[in-house]
């Protein structure tokens, strides 16, 4: 049996045959479709039982009781994933994660979107410039993929310069980018009606096998906004106290804090540092210098990436230009960045170095790393 022309009746009974089984069904969706590879059988799994990709955490932290300062930062968390989410449906980011991984659509067959963002990485690539299919090389290092869903529709857009303003629209750039995987968009509908896994994952996403550039837009938005993390030792952690200029050395704001990782703590907000890389996961508020941009963009600004899992994301900066995070905070003790960065940001004598640099690995968040949801579908 094969679907080719469906009354609305055989498509119900399609549906609930292809949730029943799977493989050998959709396999006749094409004759001549060539071998999907060896995703082929998760594909058939993942037909059964979409992963869940709904179901908010219960991101409230605990021991907090008052709503001031910075440890609201992670219920507001919530709050505004909670306007995101409501975008995502369990197929509809399954389907964004076969085609974030799927290799067979850039021009060559080489490269997936996961290519230059890798899970393990927290979706970077540990370059400072990546590689694209032809072993060419981009202008800018790769971003980190995660906590998307926290940038709301008046913040400044995406990528280093912020030139996209919605993520839907960003995400068929790197299809059609000659460095990164050169496809056209027809190029790359025709491709995926080719593969006999997607118009199967495409009628249960979107009720219909129809692969069209807009469904392929949003699947991978569903996906990129499902990426957050929210499973650091900052975001479990019992919040005690925000931390403050006033405050005594040694004071614990995190319970579960070591003493370094408390005084880092301190070093960040006392510092200056969350002035502009906020806690509550917010990418950025408005584009800013730190110094090291003025030449790369043309107003001499960029975005402020998130810190969350930046102990996964080493080169730094937009050229990659720093290896280790102790190099970061000595640019941000000295010229530069002390220059450049309104004074009433930065003050670069409360910035303690290992305390800090402890500090910024709580902000790892493992799971994400691990996540079956997150990770590669094609892999056995
Ligand atoms: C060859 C490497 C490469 C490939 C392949 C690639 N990217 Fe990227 N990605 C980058 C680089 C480099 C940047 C930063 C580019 C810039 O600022 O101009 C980036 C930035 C992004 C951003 C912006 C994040 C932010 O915070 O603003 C998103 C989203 C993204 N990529 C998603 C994707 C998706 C989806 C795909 C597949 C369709 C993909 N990327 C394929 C290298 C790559
Ligand atoms: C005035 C705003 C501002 C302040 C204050 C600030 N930063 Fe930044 N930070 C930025 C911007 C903008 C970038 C991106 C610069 C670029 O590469 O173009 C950045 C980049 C970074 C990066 C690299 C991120 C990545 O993904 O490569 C790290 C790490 C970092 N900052 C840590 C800190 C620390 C630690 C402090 C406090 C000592 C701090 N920042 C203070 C604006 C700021």
């Amino acid at each position: 049996m094969c679907f080719g022309n469906l009354t609305p009746t055989s498509v119900r009974i399609a549906v609930v045959l292809l949730s029943l089984s799977s493989v050998g069904l959709f396999q006749c969706s094409r004759d001549n479709a060539p071998d999907p590879g060896p995703g082929i059988s998760t594909v058939g799994d993942t037909l059964k039982t979409p992963l869940n990709y709904t179901d908010l955490p219960d991101l409230k932290p605990t021991g907090f009781t008052g709503f001031s300062g910075r440890s609201v930062a992670v219920w507001q968390l919530k709050m505004r994933l909670k306007t995101n989410q409501d975008s995502i449906t369990n197929w509809g980011a399954t389907l964004g994660r076969f085609i974030f991984y799927d290799k067979q659509l850039s021009a060559n067959g080489t490269i997936a979107c996961a290519g230059c963002h890798h899970q393990d990485k927290a979706f970077t690539d540990g370059k400072a410039f990546s590689t694209g299919f032809l072993g060419g090389q981009t202008h800018f290092s790769a971003m980190s993929t995660v906590n998307l869903g926290l940038i709301e529709d008046n913040d400044p857009g995406y990528f280093w310069d912020g030139r996209a303003k919605r993520l839907r629209d960003q995400v068929l750039a790197p299809f059609q980018d000659p460095t990164e995987m050169g496809m056209t968009l027809p190029g790359l509908i025709g491709k995926m009606k080719s593969l006999t896994y997607y118009p199967a994952l495409f009628e249960k996403a979107y009720g219909s096998r129809d692969i069209t550039a807009p469904k392929v837009a949003d699947a991978l938005n569903q996906f990129l906004l499902s990426l957050i993390s929210y499973r650091s030792k900052f975001h479990t952690g019992t919040h005690l106290k925000v931390p403050s200029a006033d405050d005594r050395p040694g004071e614990v704001y995190v319970k579960e804090f070591s003493e370094l990782e408390n005084r880092g703590y301190y070093s960040y907000v006392v510092g200056g540092c969350d002035q502009c890389h906020f806690l509550d996961g917010r990418l950025v508020l408005q584009h800013l210098s730190n110094g090291v941009n003025r030449q790369a963009f043309k107003d001499g600004k960029s975005k402020i990436p998130t810190l969350f899992n930046i102990a996964l994301t080493a080169p730094y900066m937009h050229d990659g230009r720093f290896t280790s995070l102790g190099e970061v905070i000595d640019h941000y003790r000295q010229g530069e960045a002390v220059t450049t960065i309104r004074k009433e940001a930065l003050d670069p004598d409360k910035i303690d170095k290992e305390a800090l640099i402890a500090f910024l690995k709580t902000l790892t968040d493992e799971e994400l790393t691990k996540d079956q949801r997150f990770s590669d579908p094609f892999k056995k």
